[in-house]
């Protein structure tokens, strides 16, 4: 259930590693959220995890389970369905944290790993925000939030990959919210530009960069309003909608 400031008792988050992911779950364990799930891959990285969102509420009752997920393994989510719904009574809130950059060059001649990043970053991970969905469909009230990307709004020479499975997932994600808004379940996109995680440790910064925190932050002042749909930080969403509408013939100029 949800307190009078939307915050969720329960919550599942999914990329249960993923540096946004537990910075979302460490404000909600402030804000007093109690229970929480995390879906991943990395136990050493979520026990690790666990323990930071524990000490981020001042009650300190907070409960952390991890769980076993990988978003491209068979029966994925089912399990992760029945293994969640065993730990949490109600699946108030979910946060759909995974995300894989891939090598935009490799993948243009690894055609294989070019199929693992469609399916890791949209075309099995749909399937899995759709379950949660139904779940609280059924249960008559629930959050979800969906890790999109400024990438996938115009999508770039640079990362078409990564880019077209975000803006892939981003569309499903506001129709979702279309489809399961009356059932009392509600669906927010996040856009971040560039984040300093391990995801980026790689890449130079990009302009407008943030951090974890930020998005965490802004996320969560979106899921207060109940909003659709929220850039982090404001001003990229201005810079990509803005790039968005340019013509083909300059937008390919742009060095980035
Ligand atoms: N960092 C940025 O600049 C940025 C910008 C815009 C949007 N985003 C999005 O924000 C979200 C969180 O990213 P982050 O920055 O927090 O990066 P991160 O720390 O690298 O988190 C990515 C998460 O995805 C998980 N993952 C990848 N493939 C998976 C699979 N097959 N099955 C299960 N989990 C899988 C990773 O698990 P492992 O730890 O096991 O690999 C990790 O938990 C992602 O959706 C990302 O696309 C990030």
């Amino acid at each position: 259930m949800f307190d009078a400031m939307h915050t969720p008792d329960n919550v599942l988050i999914v990329g249960g590693s993923s540096e946004i992911g537990v910075e979302i779950a460490k404000a909600l364990a402030k804000r007093g959220s109690t229970k929480f799930v995390l879906a991943g891959r990395s136990f050493e990285t979520m026990q690790r995890a666990a323990n930071e969102i524990s000490s981020a509420n001042p009650a300190g009752a907070t409960s952390v389970s991890v769980i076993y997920f990988d978003v491209l393994a068979e029966n994925a989510v089912s399990e992760l369905i029945t293994s969640t719904t065993a730990e949490l009574s109600t699946i108030d809130m979910t946060i759909f944290a995974i995300g894989t950059l891939g090598d935009q060059a490799q993948l243009e001649t690894d055609l294989k790993a070019a199929q693992e990043i469609l399916e890791a970053n949209f075309s099995k991970l749909a399937p899995a925000i759709q379950g949660i969905a139904n779940v609280m469909v059924t249960q008559g009230f629930g959050h979800i939030v969906v890790l999109s990307s400024v990438a996938g709004v115009r999508v770039r020479r640079s990362n078409y990959f990564y880019g077209s499975a975000k803006a892939g997932l981003d569309g499903f994600a506001m129709a979702l919210n279309d489809a399961v808004i009356k059932e009392g379940v509600n669906v927010t996109v996040v856009r971040p530009g560039f984040v300093r995680t391990k995801m980026t440790a790689h890449l130079p910064a990009a302009p407008l960069s943030t951090t974890a925190a930020a998005v965490a932050k802004a996320t969560l002042a979106a899921t207060d309003k109940q909003r659709n749909s929220v850039y982090v930080p404001t001003a990229i969403g201005v810079v990509v909608n803005i790039y968005r509408l340019l013509p083909r013939f300059i937008a390919r100029k742009v060095p980035f």
